[in-house]
């Protein structure tokens, strides 16, 4: 059998506090600090508890070089390094790895830099509840928000005095501007409207369609509504269909150069919106937008030009934010509203889509629709632009 490290590996020291009864009868406080080694690998989706000696023989062992497992050396350093391998942290050719091998390999072939990596892995959700976590923080105390928290950083950080500043014109309306001023994000529905058909592909093709395709010999590249780094938009629109006249209700994928839905499955009615659910983290005001868009990106397309870059996971992340800002203005274009929320359950909408989380990411989820007739869900609209009354509770028309 041969041995070899994982390719990418970060250890932290980390501090817990231990609670243990035991203590606590014995006149202690029961409390205690604890210190433990913690690796965060990018081909593993846990964190793994290491000891000291799993810590020293995991740095020994090359993450390039395969060496022949029982040359290693005595049977007490074979064991740790037994450990290290039923743990996930070493690779080895032998069967019984073999998935353990092909994540890390997906890894090695993709170009990442080792600490966005790392950062994309274990930054993923399962099984968040945010509704949950809100009433929690709630719970654990009766003092107002801002008294918990104390003050937010000032909303502008004032450089010189008032008199100092150059004052600009501001702009007439314009087409723009009036876009820009219905931009609210959305958290009430009207789902007794489904969606014209005309009105999603418009808004699908506004936000991530291909204008035109150029190419290079051997390089496809999109032109689209938004920039991404080196033209390569990584990022693809994933959707969950609940309520769009002529649509199936159910899964897709969005093609941008055909402009077309590529089916990956049918909900039922009665499941879309629990579906739905889960995707947002339990964020119930966002469960019944008629369409539910998961941003994913493909990380090797980008990575392919900026290979084990420090920059390059960043700008993957900057499309998102694009695509998100040209959904809002091509829903409010329509008159519809938008939403996006980067509090989504990663490894729930992976599993539901069939995404490898270091090939295809996801990023955030976005969605649109009608906006409802009423205010269930607090909404940001300060200039009166949706709501009257200024924020009030009924719809302007
Ligand atoms: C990256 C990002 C993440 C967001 N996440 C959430 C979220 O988890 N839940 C939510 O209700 N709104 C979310 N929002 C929406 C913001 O709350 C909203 O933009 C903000 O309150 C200002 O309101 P406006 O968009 O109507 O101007 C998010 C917005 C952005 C850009």
């Amino acid at each position: 059998m041969q041995v070899r490290r994982c390719a990418v590996v970060f250890i932290e020291p980390r501090e817990r506090l231990d609670f243990d009864l035991a203590r606590l009868v014995s006149g202690s406080t029961g409390v205690e600090m604890v210190l433990e080694w913690i690796a965060l690998a990018a081909h593993l989706d846990d964190e793994v508890l290491l000891d000291v000696d799993e810590m020293q023989a995991l740095g020994r062992v090359s993450p390039e070089t395969w060496v022949a497992f029982d040359s290693m050396g005595d049977e007490a350093y074979l064991q740790v390094l037994r450990n290290l391998l039923d743990k996930g942290l070493l690779i080895t050719d032998a069967g019984t790895h073999a998935d353990v091998r092909r994540r890390d390999e997906d890894v090695r072939a993709s170009h990442w830099r080792g600490i966005s990596a790392t950062l994309h892995r274990h930054t993923r959700w399962q099984g968040v509840d945010t509704l949950e976590a809100e009433q929690r923080f709630g719970r654990e105390s009766d003092r107002p928000f801002l008294d918990r928290l104390g003050a937010p950083e000032t909303p502008v950080r004032e450089r010189v005095e008032p008199g100092r500043r150059v004052a600009l014109g501001k702009p007439a309306d314009s087409g723009l501007e009036a876009l820009i001023r219905q931009r609210v994000t959305c958290r009430n529905w009207d789902i007794s409207r489904p969606l014209p058909a005309e009105d999603f592909a418009t808004t699908l093709y506004r936000t991530f369609g291909a204008r035109a395709t150029s190419d290079e010999p051997g390089i496809t590249v999109m032109k689209r509504a938004v920039p991404s780094a080196g033209g390569l938009h990584p990022t693809e629109a994933y959707l969950l269909v609940q309520n769009v006249e002529g649509v199936q209700p159910g899964l897709y994928h969005y093609h941008p150069i055909d402009h077309a839905l590529e089916p990956l499955g049918q909900v039922a009615a009665e499941d879309s919106q629990a579906l739905a659910l889960r995707l947002v983290a339990g964020q119930r005001h966002f469960m019944k937008a008629h369409v539910v868009v998961v941003l994913a990106s493909r990380f090797r397309r980008t990575f392919w030009k900026y290979r084990n870059h420090a920059k390059a996971y960043r700008a993957v992340i900057l499309d998102a934010g694009h695509l998100s800002q040209t959904l809002y203005l091509a829903a409010a274009e329509r008159g519809l509203a938008a939403f996006i929320t980067a509090a989504v359950n990663e490894r729930d909408i992976e599993e539901i889509f069939g995404l490898d989380p270091m090939l295809e990411g996801v990023l955030a989820v976005s969605g649109f629709g009608w906006r409802g007739e009423l205010v269930d869900e607090i909404e940001f609209d300060p200039l009166g632009s949706v709501w009257s009354n200024g924020g009030g509770m009924k719809k302007v028309v």
